[in-house]
């Protein structure tokens, strides 16, 4: 589903130059649930901005469902991202003066879909991440463990084929952390592929798969054997 050649991010700016992302090589299949790791400044989030078609390569290529999107317009980039890839952040990302209902639709606007399907597919997602009572709450009305629910719920909304969660649970504590993760397992159980950044070896233990980064640069990708425990506990 995912596969980055080569590929490079530096950050120029009047008399720096930051390599962020260093000849990268990394292949994602579908399905998959993608821990990525590593100490702070390693490169975790430009990586992530990048397969989220946020940001792009200095350098490399980038298939994605096997296209190369390097001659993708702006346009088309847009397209692509918010037809199939749903975010998940540190600080939830919400917008204040919408209800949880609205947030939560706001990614079908871009869909043609009727109202009345609008509707059930709203109210069927936030009955899944167990937030339905909360629809006309404002986000500052909801816990944090609410509200990264509701984040998980809106990247939910259309059918993603790719989940990237940013330190999912970074401002959460650790039941409510629990929760989230617990919730991003499961999606993948569903056949949603899954790459979370994350500090916390515990919710790397989540994942099927451990991509460690260093200076930008893959240290280590390898199998988590830490999940088959997870599994047999
Ligand atoms: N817009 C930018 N302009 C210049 N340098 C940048 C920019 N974004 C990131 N960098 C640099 O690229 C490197 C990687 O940053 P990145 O945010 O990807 O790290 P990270 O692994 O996500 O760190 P953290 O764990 O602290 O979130 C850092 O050295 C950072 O200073
Ligand atoms: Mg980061």
């Amino acid at each position: 589903m995912i596969k980055l050649t080569n590929l490079s991010r530096v950050f120029r700016t009047q008399d720096v130059e930051t390599t962020a992302l260093s000849n990268i090589n990394l292949t994602v299949n579908k399905g998959e649930f993608l821990a990525v790791m590593g100490p702070s400044g390693c490169g975790k989030s430009t990586l992530l901005s990048i397969l989220g078609m946020l940001d792009s390569p200095s350098s490399g290529s980038f298939d994605f469902a096997g296209t190369d999107i390097a001659g993708y317009s702006e346009k088309q980039l847009a397209e692509l991202r918010k037809a199939s890839i749903g975010f998940v952040f540190q600080s939830f990302n919400l917008i204040d003066e919408l209800t949880v209902y609205e947030n939560v639709e706001l990614p079908l606007q871009y869909q043609k879909i009727s109202k009345s399907e609008c509707k059930q597919r709203v109210e069927a997602i936030l009955k899944r991440v167990g937030i339905d009572h909360r629809g006309e709450h404002l986000p500052q009305q909801l816990s944090g463990g609410q509200q990264q629910r509701v984040a998980v719920a809106r990247a939910l909304i259309i059918n993603p084929k790719l989940i990237l969660a940013d330190e999912p649970t970074g401002n959460l504590d650790s039941k409510n952390g629990d929760e989230v993760m617990a919730m991003l397992r499961e999606l993948n159980r569903d056949g949603t592929t899954v790459i979370m950044v994350t500090h916390s070896e515990k919710e790397g233990a989540y994942a099927d798969r451990l991509v460690r980064l260093l200076d930008g640069q893959v240290m280590l990708d390898k199998a988590n054997t830490a999940q088959q425990a997870v599994e047999v506990a």
